[in-house]
């Protein structure tokens, strides 16, 4: 996440960097390609149709709710599996998935990882991705699946010092003692539920000129409690080591991030695994979105896709 994502308030999630995806995996017709963050569909339909009807195109998502709108989208599209899950446990789910109608069960010619959340899970899921006034109401979830800790619980449950390592370590935040004590000191009064009561803590926290005003000074703060409670940096590690257990030699992967932290995990993992010859990276340096597509959707400002072709 980014402060350009919460600053895009479009109400459809239009895919980033889409033609770098379809250059970089380079979909081939028959292939069967894994969409590891399928969410509303953007990247896989333009991958479906490559792939055409002989091939498989595999989307996952954790959010279940959100995925149920996407089955709805390609009900009548025979090539295109959704499944409710994390990425991260991929292995598992081909190792044991028979509903792929493929003889072989095998590995992907190719995988795109788009990390974050959309801008439909920012406006329509209720679920306090949003510090914005519209949304301030809805519970302070902001999580994907519902088997993780709620960020409200989180507030409640870990002590001042370990909010304080959350909001810095994942949200660069340099005011997050502060931030964590006041939290605490609110808690104690009446408990933070809702998106709302957590950014208007932060505000009155932070000083006014924060950031000279380019960003709402809540950003960090919900951008390091999403990461913290939906474990990103953990699922992004542990897809990362088992890479070779989804995607075949000579297939592709690619990966879009939207900020540093995320960025530097593909970055070292890519470069160590080069290093062990498992893979082949297919770029040198991140590739972001040009001047015309940043134009016409914010949301790719911050974002970065690296590809590497498993060896
Ligand atoms: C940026 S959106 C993807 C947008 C999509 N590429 C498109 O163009 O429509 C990220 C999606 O990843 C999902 N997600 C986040 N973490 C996940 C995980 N560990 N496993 C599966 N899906 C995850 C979110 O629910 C969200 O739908």
């Amino acid at each position: 996440m980014s402060a350009t994502e919460e600053e895009t308030q479009s109400s459809v999630h239009t895919p980033v960097l889409l033609h770098e995806v379809i250059t970089f995996l380079n979909p081939q017709p028959g292939d069967f390609i894994i969409d590891g963050t399928v969410d509303g569909g953007g990247h896989a339909a333009a991958i479906a149709e490559r792939i055409g009807s002989g091939g498989t195109l595999l989307g996952l998502d954790w959010d279940e709710q959100l995925l149920e709108r996407t089955r709805a989208r390609f009900a009548s599209q025979k090539n295109v599996k959704l499944m409710h899950g994390n990425y991260a446990e991929l292995p598992e789910v081909l190792a044991t998935e028979n509903n792929l109608n493929r003889t072989d069960r095998s590995l992907a010619d190719g995988l795109l990882i788009d990390l974050g959340f959309s801008s439909e899970q920012l406006e329509a899921s209720g679920r306090g991705f949003s510090f914005g006034e519209a949304r301030a109401n809805e519970p302070l979830l902001m999580t994907y699946d519902d088997s993780r800790t709620p960020v409200w619980q989180i507030l409640r449950e870990e002590d001042e010092k370990s909010l304080a390592n959350i909001i810095y370590e994942f949200g660069g935040e340099r005011m997050s003692r502060q931030i964590a004590k006041a939290i605490k000191d609110h808690g104690r009064k009446h408990p933070i539920m809702t998106a709302g009561e957590l950014a208007d803590v932060v505000r009155e926290t932070l000083p006014g000129k924060y950031e000279h005003g380019r960003i709402d000074p809540a950003t960090r703060t919900f951008q390091a409690f999403r990461i913290y409670a939906n474990g990103e940096l953990e699922n992004l590690t542990t897809l990362l080591k088992n890479l070779s257990d989804m995607v075949k030699p000579g297939g592709r992967v690619a990966i879009i991030s939207f900020h540093s932290a995320e960025d530097g995990i593909v970055k070292r993992a890519f470069q160590s695994l080069a290093k062990e010859t498992k893979i082949e990276i297919i770029t040198k340096k991140p590739v972001e979105g040009t001047r015309e597509e940043i134009r016409e959707n914010p949301r790719s400002r911050s974002a970065k896709i690296r590809a590497a072709k498993i060896i």
